[in-house]
């Protein structure tokens, strides 16, 4: 899920940029040059930074021309007046001291990103004015409990992958101006989540990948105008409040990797803005009930797999317009039949692992026209299911630990394939594949994983596998040599 977290991070990501960024400075027609005592901690700063690609190469840091006006310097941004309001210094792997930086009086806009500084930031709290610091990927590692305490005018807070660990000072939660907090990736540092108050103009908060633990508390329904909640592969336990139903601006909701109990409650499934619907891994059990309004929802990603569920999967489910990716697999569902789905028109993922799934014989109606990916490992399938032979995008398919028995027919070999997993079915392949055939176009695979199987001698089509990185054929009946086209360059 990992890629599929750092995708959808990315895209809100670059949304919220659009909701964040109206941070300008005044439009004025005075000329902005640089004031001297704006333009002396600049020269510090450039004086104490160097180059530091890696820990055993280092030069000096020579990015900004003495002779020319410093509002005019690279990553330099000026107000109308010429103080400096923005410094921009990210992804340049430098490396050194920046406190000259807390000099610069005006600072709103301090971005340090991508850097290999090596230091604590206590001393950021002496900086007026500051609404936007952005630190990710430096190695900061400690923040003291006082860390921003009274940054009345922080709008935005970035520090993903700081190697913070330690206590997470509450207190940045609730400042009083906050919109957005990132410190996801610091899987030592701890936390909890306070109460919050009814004022409050959080839009994003981000903790994933950290060891913040505890309940959610109840007036997580305050956070009225939150958009994007990314609390995945944290420690949080308890029940999902039901006032979450009340962020009605709610778009990206991530709980999954936790260790919630309880029941989802449906109304979840009714926000109105929701696309990203992510509950998957935790401990939570019951029934989920049907909700209003199926056809209004903007769900594209649905990811319940991996709890306790029971019951039928409730049809409004089945009804999501927008649905192209769902997750459902490893719960207690009752059984359900394939053609349960085939509403579900924009259908791109389909993950159905260990759940009881009837597929009746061979429908021609049956068909997902955008499927990319199927997994229906441990599902009790006696043959190969006749549909995949319409999926003429599938590019990933699991059929693993099935009862499946006999000859891999032709038609599996869809030509999108990419990834695809046989292994722990009793099934060989037939002497001769039709490779020179026009009409049968064999994928080129880059992970083909037959293990377990039943396989007799070493598959042919292999010789012509050039893109292969996994190739998997342990614990089944071949015997003799290997032959030597089976060492693909590739693996
Ligand atoms: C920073 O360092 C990384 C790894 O050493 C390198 O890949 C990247 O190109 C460097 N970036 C700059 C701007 O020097
Ligand atoms: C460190 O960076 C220098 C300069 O970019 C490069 O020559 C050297 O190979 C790098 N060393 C390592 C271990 O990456
Ligand atoms: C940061 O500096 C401290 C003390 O100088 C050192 O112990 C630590 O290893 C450094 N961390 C990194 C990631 O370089
Ligand atoms: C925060 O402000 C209060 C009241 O002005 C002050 O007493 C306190 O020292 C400040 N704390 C820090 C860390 O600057
Ligand atoms: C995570 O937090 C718990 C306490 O809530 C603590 O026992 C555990 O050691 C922490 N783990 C890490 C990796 O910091
Ligand atoms: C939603 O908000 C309303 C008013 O703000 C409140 O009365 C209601 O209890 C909240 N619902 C839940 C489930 O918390
Ligand atoms: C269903 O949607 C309609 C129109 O979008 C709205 O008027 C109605 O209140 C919704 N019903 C429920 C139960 O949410
Ligand atoms: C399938 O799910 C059951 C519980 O529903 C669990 O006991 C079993 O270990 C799971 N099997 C696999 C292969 O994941
Ligand atoms: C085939 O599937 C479609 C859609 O699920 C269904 O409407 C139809 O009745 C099925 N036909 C047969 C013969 O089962
Ligand atoms: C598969 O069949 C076995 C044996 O009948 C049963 O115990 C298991 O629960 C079934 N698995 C699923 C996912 O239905
Ligand atoms: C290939 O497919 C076309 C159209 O379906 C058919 O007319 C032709 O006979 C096929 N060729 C072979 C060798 O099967
Ligand atoms: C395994 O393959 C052998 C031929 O190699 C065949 O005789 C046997 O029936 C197969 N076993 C199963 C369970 O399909």
């Amino acid at each position: 899920m990992d890629t599929l977290h750092f995708l959808i991070s990315l895209f809100l990501f670059s949304c919220f940029l659009s909701l964040v960024l109206p941070f300008s400075p005044p439009q004025t027609h005075l000329p902005k040059q640089c004031l001297d005592d704006q333009r002396a901690p600049l020269l510090q700063l450039q004086h104490h930074l160097y180059y530091a690609p890696n820990f055993t190469f280092s030069s000096k840091f020579d990015l900004w021309d003495v002779n020319t006006d410093c509002c005019s310097w690279e990553g330099v941004t000026c107000d109308a007046y010429g103080h400096v309001v923005g410094i921009d210094l990210s992804y340049k792997n430098l490396s050194g001291s920046f406190h000259s930086i807390f000099d610069l009086h005006r600072l709103q806009h301090l971005n340090l990103a991508g850097n290999n500084f090596n230091t604590t930031v206590f001393v950021w709290v002496h900086i007026s004015f500051l609404s936007k610091l952005i630190l990710d990927g430096n190695a900061i590692s400690y923040l003291p409990p006082n860390f921003l305490v009274n940054s009345s005018r922080l709008v935005s807070l970035s520090l993903s992958a700081c190697n913070l660990n330690g206590q997470f000072p509450t207190g940045i939660l609730l400042l009083p101006k906050i919109q957005s907090i990132d410190i996801s990736s610091n899987d030592q540092l701890m936390g909890q989540l306070p109460e919050f108050p009814v004022n409050n103009a959080l839009l994003s908060l981000s903790l994933h990948d950290t060891n913040f633990s505890g309940k959610l508390p109840h007036s997580i329904g305050n956070l009225k105008f939150l958009t994007n909640l990314e609390l995945y592969y944290c420690n949080f336990f308890g029940p999902i409040p039901s006032s979450i139903a009340n962020l009605s601006h709610l778009v990206n909701f991530d709980l999954s990797s936790n260790k919630l109990s309880g029941s989802i409650h449906s109304s979840l499934f009714t926000l109105p803005l929701l696309k990203t619907l992510y509950l998957g891994e935790n401990q939570l059990v019951g029934k989920i009930d049907e909700f209003p309004n199926a056809s209004s929802s903007s769900i594209e990603r649905l990811y319940i797999g991996n709890n306790y569920l029971t019951g039928l999967i409730p049809k409004s489910i089945l009804q999501l317009p927008s649905l192209e990716r769902l997750y459902i697999e490893g719960n207690s569902f009752s059984t359900m039949k394939l053609d349960m789905f085939v509403q579900l028109n924009n259908l791109r993922t389909l993950w159905l692992n260990n759940i009881s799934l009837l597929i009746e014989s061979d429908n021609r109606s049956l068909t997902f026209p955008q499927l990319e990916s199927l997994r229906v490992r441990s599902c009790n399938l006696t043959e190969f299911p006749g549909f995949i032979n319409r999926q003429d995008k599938l590019v990933d398919l699991d059929l693993s630990n099935n009862h499946i028995h006999g000859v891999v027919p032709n038609w599996l070999w869809k030509s999108s394939l990419s990834r695809v997993d046989l292994s722990f079915n009793m099934i060989d392949f037939p002497k001769q594949l039709p490779l020179n055939d026009a009409n049968f176009s064999f994928p080129m695979l880059t992970e083909l994983n037959l293990g377990s199987c039943n396989i007799s001698a070493f598959p042919e089509f292999i010789k012509t596998q050039d893109k292969l990185v996994v190739l998997d054929l342990s614990n089944n009946h071949i015997h003799g040599v290997v032959p030597n086209w089976l060492w693909k360059s590739s693996l």
